[in-house]
């Protein structure tokens, strides 16, 4: 499997785990701020989509349908139950460090250029993430 087979496909799974994670975090502490449930729940709807444009990356790519998307849901969902115990500004802090990670990755990808549609989908998928690094600052430091 080359590398950006690999990439594509382990990025579908991560977008597909983080909907339901955040689908399930917006649920648990819908009343927390005012419109924080929703604002989750977009960033996991962000999430979805991103999952299936690197679906539709992958098929067009390799002519091969991505199928985990059920199953990385539902395991984000899981550790988003999982992880109740944990306070919430901890587990948005883990959450937000990991997105601008994650933004991070993908601009250095963007820079180092590439195959042209995959290059294009990261652009599209970059400023929701950096939106999503700022999820923790948002709820804990705004004033
Ligand atoms: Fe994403
Ligand atoms: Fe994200």
């Amino acid at each position: 499997m080359d590398n950006l087979k690999a990439e594509v496909r382990k990025s579908f799974r991560t977008e597909m785990f983080a909907f339901g994670l955040y689908t399930v975090l917006g649920k648990q502490y819908k009343n927390f701020k005012p419109n924080f449930g929703e604002h989750l729940q977009e960033a996991g709807k962000q999430e979805h989509m991103h999952g299936r444009i690197f679906k539709h990356f992958y098929q067009k790519q390799y002519n091969i349908e991505l199928k985990e998307e059920k199953v990385c849901i539902a395991v984000g969902k899981c550790v988003g139950h999982m992880l109740r115990p944990m306070p919430l500004n901890k587990k948005l802090k883990m959450i937000s460090d990991n997105e601008a990670k994650v933004s991070v990755e993908i601009e250095k990808k963007i820079a180092e250029g590439g195959n042209k549609d995959y290059i294009k989908a990261l652009k599209r998928i970059l400023p929701d993430e950096i939106a999503h690094s700022k999820i923790y600052s948002e709820a804990f430091e705004a004033k």
